[in-house]
């Protein structure tokens, strides 16, 4: 039951990471190829080349790196959103 729920909340999260994905402004997929979300942005890596996982993206996110903006718009429940559904995207 708590394992059904648990999955459940998962599936929830990774979808709401997709979404994210392409509708922040600007989008991640822009920039970034992601197979799972159907992106093939090339300013920035190929996020299914890089691997990162979760918190790495949540760094990123939270402070910018290099050409890439911070996304401080994001809540920190959507910044831990896309950190799951990238990592889970790219294992
Ligand atoms: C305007 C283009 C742009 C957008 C939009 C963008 N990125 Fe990036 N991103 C980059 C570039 C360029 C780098 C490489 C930065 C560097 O290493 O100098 C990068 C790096 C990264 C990295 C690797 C960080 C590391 O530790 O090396 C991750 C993860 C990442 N982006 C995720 C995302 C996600 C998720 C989004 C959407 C919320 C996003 N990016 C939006 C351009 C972008």
């Amino acid at each position: 039951m708590l394992a059904l729920a648990m999955a459940a909340f998962g599936a929830q999260a990774d979808d709401e990471g997709r979404k994210l994905f392409s509708n922040v402004v600007p989008a991640c997929a822009l920039c970034h190829a992601l197979k799972d979300a159907g992106a093939q942005g090339e300013i920035g890596p190929s996020l299914d080349e890089l691997k990162p996982d979760a918190s790495r993206v949540e760094k990123a996110l939270r402070l910018g790196i290099g050409q890439m903006p911070a996304f401080p718009q994001l809540s920190e429940a959507q910044v831990k959103a896309l950190g799951r559904y990238v990592e889970a995207a790219t294992r």
